[in-house]
């Protein structure tokens, strides 16, 4: 066995979220194969046509209220405790918008897109839990303006928590991308730069992604078995 990592990176994208009903993006039949994002994931598209924009991420919000984490998710909860047990830490960033990593038992998890089941005001700024649809009346419960939208980052907007994820990254001796195509930056350049400071790096997939070639090691298969099975490789 490879000695024990201290510290893993986990970075994870929709593919981990598919097995639980959440579409994926790019792959067949993928959200953006059935809609252009460019219509609905921008804030132009937002300020040209907020209703429509509301309307996607309404449908969105419901799809993820009546999904379930699956065995992945829950096995990288078990996997956080167990390495903070040992005095190590599992930094879990996500790509997904959706709140299965929490609701698996997750305790420490970094949304670099943001959280479908946050609203922001475009008013005053407040970011505030939002489980229900966003009409475009809904007051903000802060300042009362009706200027809510999801507290996802679009297409053209900066990812959030930059720091925090290049910090983590330069501590970790493992990093390991779940469930992502490789398609999206700056994500998509975490492997490199892994690879540049000597981080050990896998690839846990369906099928070998964009990036495939960068990484040290990979396993191809659901991540409902896996993510679990390289867990348990890793002792945790
Ligand atoms: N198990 C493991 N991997 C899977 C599964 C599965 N059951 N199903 C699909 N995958 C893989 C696909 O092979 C693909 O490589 O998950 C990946 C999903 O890739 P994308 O659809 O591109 O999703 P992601 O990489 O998360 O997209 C990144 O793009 O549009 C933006 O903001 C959006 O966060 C998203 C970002």
């Amino acid at each position: 066995m490879a000695s024990q990592p201290r510290q893993i990176f986990i970075l994870t994208g929709a593919g981990i979220s598919a097995e639980s009903g959440l579409g994926t993006f790019r792959d067949r039949g993928g959200l953006w194969a059935r809609f252009d994002p460019m219509k609905l994931a921008t804030p132009e598209a937002f300020a040209e046509d907020p209703d429509t924009v509301l309307d996607f991420y309404n449908h969105r919000r419901r799809g993820v209220r009546k999904a379930a984490p699956n065995a992945a998710h829950a096995a990288l909860a078990r996997a956080e405790a167990a390495l903070a047990a040992r005095g190590g830490r599992l930094f879990l960033c996500t790509q997904n918008v959706d709140d299965l990593h929490e609701r698996a038992g997750s305790a420490a998890v970094v949304h670099m897109h943001g959280e479908l089941l946050k609203a922001r005001c475009t008013a005053c700024g407040t970011v505030s839990e939002r489980r229900a649809d966003i009409l475009p009346d809904d007051p903000c419960p802060h300042c009362g303006a009706a200027a809510l939208r999801p507290d996802v980052v679009w297409f053209g907007e900066m990812p959030k928590h930059l720091d925090r994820i290049d910090a983590a990254l330069a501590e970790s001796d493992l990093f390991v991308a779940i469930g992502t195509s490789g398609a999206v930056y700056p994500a998509a350049g975490y492997v490199r730069e892994a690879r540049a400071l000597g981080i050990r790096t896998c690839e846990l997939n369906l099928e070998p992604s964009d990036n495939a070639g960068a990484f040290d090691e990979a396993r191809y298969g659901p991540a409902s078995t896996i993510v679990p099975g390289y867990l348990t490789e890793l002792g945790l």
